[in-house]
């Protein structure tokens, strides 16, 4: 079979399957498979696939079908132009966490050391990318998942950061030393309520329910984060976290009581996406 060929009825079936974005996912799978960037496959049309590489494509195809979300059958993901590899066990970065990253760079100084904490770590995005564009900066971060400190510590072997990364496996805050204090605090907590959890599509299901609910209210690690975090942090320090889009009213407010000023930001659907708190 052909590229162009397999291209159409992997299109076919994943449309059938209700896929949303059938053409570009059959192609960024193929793509992957054959190690190409996805124009090679449009002059490559004519080009024939052999019966092992046809019959990984539609495995991966059937999957995609599924449910499971390209990303983990690619196992990388472009955020913050890096590129990251992700595994089943670990949230798959979203775009919107680069407006987080954006609103912490322009709160460190080029030129200074400053130590910043994360909580969440993930994949490793949100550190990685701050280590990326700040060359004195040193992060620690935290996550209760082994697969995610385990993709972190590969991610920022990858992107030579690793040096100034100190990762710890750790509920919250237990496992970091109390008299530690840090520039600021950055997080992309879970943050969905249980009843949102049950209005998501199959493709946010496969990925890890300890990354994306946060209690009843959806707000249970904001108020933890910010309760418990407030001894970790320096005078002048600063929170940074990502929210839902109806979260910035009652998370300012848990910001407010402690004696932060708040900011929200939007992202590109001009809904509310980050939030941050600190002392002028
Ligand atoms: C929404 S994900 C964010 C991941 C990554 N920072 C990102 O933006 O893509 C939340 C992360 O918090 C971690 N997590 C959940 N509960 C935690 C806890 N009690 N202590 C530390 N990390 C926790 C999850 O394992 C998950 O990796």
């Amino acid at each position: 079979m052909k590229i162009g060929d397999a291209l159409k009825r992997a299109s076919y079936i994943l449309r059938k399957a209700g896929v949303e974005t059938p053409v570009t996912d059959s192609q960024l799978i193929l793509s992957h498979i054959l190690h190409i960037p996805r124009w090679k496959l449009i002059t490559e049309r004519e080009k024939e696939l052999s019966k092992s590489i046809l019959d990984y494509y539609f495995i991966l195809i059937k999957k995609r079908s599924e449910g499971v979300p390209v990303a983990y059958l690619t196992g990388k993901k472009y955020f913050y132009g890096l590129e990251f590899e992700v595994e089943e066990g670990v949230l798959i970065p979203r775009p919107e966490t680069e407006i987080l990253v954006e609103e912490v760079l322009k709160r460190i100084p080029k030129d200074r050391h400053f130590h910043g904490l994360e909580i969440g770590v993930g994949s490793g995005i949100i550190s990685i990318s701050l280590l990326k564009h700040r060359p004195k900066l040193k992060m620690t971060a935290v996550d209760i998942s082994d697969k995610a400190l385990e993709i972190t510590a590969k991610n920022a072997i990858k992107h030579g950061v690793v040096d100034r990364l100190i990762l710890i496996k750790s509920n919250l805050f237990e496992k970091i030393p109390k008299n530690q204090k840090f520039d600021f605090i950055v997080s992309n907590p879970p943050y969905i309520s249980e009843e949102e959890y049950g209005k998501l599509s199959r493709e946010v299901k496969k990925e890890p329910v300890e990354a994306l609910i946060a209690g009843k209210e959806g707000i249970e690690f904001y108020e933890k984060i910010i309760n418990e975090g407030i001894s970790f942090l320096k005078e002048d320090g600063f929170f940074a976290f990502e929210i839902g889009y109806n979260q910035c009213e009652k998370v300012s407010k848990l910001l407010k009581e402690k004696g932060f000023h708040t900011i929200c930001k939007k992202d590109l659907q001009n809904l509310d996406r980050v939030i941050i708190g600190e002392k002028r």
